[in-house]
């Protein structure tokens, strides 16, 4: 399966109107996002765990990022609550479920094999640092390489200067109304803008975004 597979292409979506798909396991469906390849694939996407529901044990091969955007996620390492940030590097094995249900946000192979650090971050405990403009913060979650993750909370009015993504940027709006000059990208927005695109932010009502940069051209491209 191709879906919005080609990392040259900027997509826009609103995932809330996405149709809940059923996956292979009782009680978890997704929203894909995007995917080059079927059961195994390079993929993003919103996965649901309905209550009391369990994923089949499973090993790593290319790496797995998620942000936990409601209840809690949990493997046999432990519970996951809303806002976790999670990466379980290429190797990696774990049998995840959920208790009372969870809805994260996930991607599949595009992870730098040589990154072999696990990350968990309760983001609803972490400080956050002012950013390079007035009215921004940031909270760093990770960085390997070219690659650069983070949460950004912009206040009402915040105005970002024009730039580049040299190696492409993926949003996901969190809170609030994220906009640039193409748009405006209310909670639940995904966006992937590719490499060496531009634009202008801004925030008039002021939003909280997951911001991932420089990793549109890294990662496993297993069918190819
Ligand atoms: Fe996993
Ligand atoms: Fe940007």
């Amino acid at each position: 399966m191709k879906l919005r597979a080609d990392f040259s292409q900027r997509v826009v979506i609103d995932t809330n109107s996405l149709a809940w798909v059923d996956s292979p396991l009782p009680g978890v469906q997704r929203r894909m996002l995007d995917r080059d390849g079927d059961e195994i694939a390079k993929a993003t996407s919103i996965v649901q765990y309905a209550a009391n529901s369990y994923f089949s044990p499973h090993t790593h091969g290319g790496g797995e990022e998620f942000l936990v955007l409601s209840g809690t996620f949990s493997d046999d390492l432990g519970d996951y609550p809303v806002g976790t940030y999670v990466r379980n590097p290429c190797g990696s094995s774990h049998r995840p479920f959920s208790r009372d249900g969870c809805i994260i946000l996930v991607k599949l192979w595009q992870m730098d094999p040589a990154d072999q650090t696990r990350v968990v971050i309760r983001t609803s405990e972490q400080p956050w640092v002012p950013g390079l403009v007035p009215g921004l913060n940031v909270m760093p979650l990770h960085t390997f390489g070219t690659e650069n993750v983070a949460l950004v909370k912009w206040e009402p009015g915040t105005q970002f200067q024009t730039h580049r993504h040299w190696g492409g940027e993926e949003i996901y709006v969190l809170a609030g109304v994220f906009a640039d000059e193409q748009g405006t990208y209310p909670a639940g927005a995904w966006l992937r803008n590719p490499p060496n695109s531009t634009h202008t932010p801004f925030s008039p009502t002021g939003c909280t975004i997951w911001v991932k940069t420089g990793h549109l051209d890294i990662g496993t491209n297993i069918n190819k």
